[in-house]
């Protein structure tokens, strides 16, 4: 890239835009969904039967409470509890409901790459668990990771749930997991979700909702470029479409072009054409299976301990140690 170009892409984000839309498959990164208006739909999905993730994981956490708070706690110092991702905590609020009702010594940082929900999710605390400790933090999960290194003067919970590691592939996942590991110190626990492998069927549905919510989450990455980075695109124009491949258990969105068409984006001096049912891919939701998820850890300098599963066996939350 010239030098003029480069100053230009001040922003990650709209460095990212650059990168994905003048590449030859183009693409736009599911992290910069997440708006005001991405996280309303985000919620929208989580309500839907068909996104059964969420309701997954809500039954592990509401089974196995007690046990989950005894692997966090360590009894003289208590510990530190960091959520990667935490959205609005549904699922974490009956977790830090038993922790507060049961006087366990602990600080919550959630920490989320969307300023909105770390705000709304700081004020629903605030109102719900009023007894509770917050130190709530906006953050993408690579650039936070130093910063969890210094809560080191007791034992520190790292939760990420939600399946929300699905959105690397597995280099990335294990990049990931790793740096995790580096900033734990014996004795800490990773406790991680992990939508689990299971007919091809649901999990398409999962992602591909007749009502268009899925449709409208991803084509939201569209509207944040029409309004932060000037852009033209219309998003009727076009279509989501979701594959999964239950070989690799990766699942796959996109956006593809409808027609011919050309897209301007002002601020950072783009013009991008499209030919008809050329794709964007925006997404992907990895699937595991415990040989995967072993594999996951082994490479990554990880053990796991103990893990929990639904009634279903559709999702599992996996405890690590170093
Ligand atoms: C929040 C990344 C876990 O991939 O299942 C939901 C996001 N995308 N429906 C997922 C999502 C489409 C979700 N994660």
């Amino acid at each position: 890239m010239t030098t003029e170009i480069l100053n230009k892409l001040d922003t990650s984000f709209k460095k990212e835009v650059y990168e994905g839309l003048t590449s030859d498959l183009k693409y736009l990164s599911s992290k910069y969904i997440y708006d005001k208006k991405g996280d309303k739909l985000f919620q929208d999905i989580m309500a839907m039967p068909s996104y059964y993730l969420t309701d997954c994981e809500f039954e592990i956490l509401s089974i196995h409470t007690a046990e989950i708070a005894k692997l966090f706690n360590e009894s003289t110092k208590g510990f530190d509890l960091i959520e990667l991702g935490a959205g609005d905590g549904k699922k974490t609020k009956v977790l830090l409901k038993h922790l507060v009702n049961n006087d366990y010594n602990f600080v919550y940082k959630p920490i989320d790459i969307s300023q909105n929900a770390i705000d709304s999710l700081s004020a629903t605390l605030a109102d719900e668990i009023s007894d509770l400790t917050v130190d709530a933090e906006k953050g993408e999960y690579f650039e936070v990771l130093d910063r969890l290194k210094k809560f080191d003067t007791r034992k520190k919970a790292i939760v990420v749930l939600g399946s929300n590691i699905g959105n690397l592939l597995h280099p990335r996942a294990i990049e990931f997991l790793t740096q995790l590991k580096d900033t734990m110190k014996e004795g800490d626990v990773l406790f991680m979700g992990f939508d689990q492998k299971k007919n091809p069927q649901t999990i398409l549905e999962a992602y591909n909702d007749l009502e268009g919510v899925t449709e409208a989450f991803n084509k939201n990455l569209l509207h944040r470029i029409n309004s932060e980075l000037g852009g033209n695109f219309n998003p009727d124009n076009f279509k989501h479409w979701e594959v999964y491949d239950p070989e690799t258990g990766t699942a796959k969105s996109f956006l593809v072009s409808l027609k011919a068409q050309s897209v301007k984006i002002s601020a950072i001096d783009l013009e991008v054409s499209f030919k008809p049912w050329e794709t964007i891919h925006t997404e992907i939701s990895q699937k595991y299976d415990d040989e995967t998820v072993h594999w996951l850890a082994k490479e990554s300098g990880l053990k796991i301990t103990t893990d929990f599963t639904d009634s279903n066996a559709y999702y599992k939350n996996y405890v690590f140690t170093r």
